[in-house]
């Protein structure tokens, strides 16, 4: 397996969003969830050191395929390293399933779940609200757009309507923490969850001229 040192080689130097930091965070976040819950810790630490080492920079095209290359990545590195057949094919189900927005591949295994957790929380809290604002500059778009009714309703713009960080928050964010797998994750997402709300009701509030 890389070091977090040789794994962040992988890694352009400088991205707020999906960078090293961020891989980090899921790393350490990963780990201690996966203790928790009894997981495998070698095939958690492979998965999270690569689950996002290609092409997750927003406005890339292949950003909606980032986790299918990220885990034949993966598979290359772990080839060279001599790892089992076995243990890599765990590696990338967890690269795999640790994509939010796709149904292709739902986490099966523990380790899959602690990685998708791990990744998830990251977009909760104060971090999730940095990283959240810095996509939507990153993407062009503005911190807080009035949303439509019809994107309250449906999540589907209207024309010419931006995706604003806001617009994720409605999208996305505020759902994530149901969508979690693991108890120890549920837990530490109770209190980034109801934050990351504050946050955006007062971004709204202000944008309005109400606060
Ligand atoms: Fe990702
Ligand atoms: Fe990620």
């Amino acid at each position: 397996m890389p070091t977090i040192e040789e794994a962040r080689k992988f890694y352009p130097p400088s991205d707020g969003v999906h960078g090293f930091d961020h891989v980090e965070r899921v790393y350490h976040m990963a780990e201690k969830i996966g203790k928790a819950e009894g997981a495998d810790l070698e095939v958690i630490h492979a998965a999270a050191l690569l689950h996002d080492v290609e092409g997750s920079a927003p406005g890339k095209k292949e950003r909606a395929n980032h986790h299918e290359q990220s885990a034949d990545f993966a598979a290359k590195v772990l080839h060279q390293e001599g790892w089992p057949e076995e243990r890599i094919k765990a590696v990338q189900h967890c690269i795999r399933a640790h994509r939010y927005r796709d149904i292709g591949e739902a986490p099966q295994s523990l380790e899959a779940k602690c990685l998708f957790d791990a990744d998830k929380l990251d977009v909760l809290g104060a971090i999730g609200v940095a990283r959240t604002i810095a996509y939507a500059v990153m993407a062009g778009t503005p911190p807080y757009e009035e949303p439509s009714e019809q994107f309250i309703k449906t999540g589907i713009e209207i024309p010419g309507e931006l995706h604003s960080a806001y617009h994720e928050y409605l999208f996305k964010l505020i759902k994530v923490r149901e969508r979690l797998f693991t108890q120890t994750a549920r837990k530490i997402a109770g209190q980034r969850h109801n934050f990351l709300i504050q946050y955006f009701e007062q971004l709204k509030a202000e944008m309005r001229g109400e606060k």
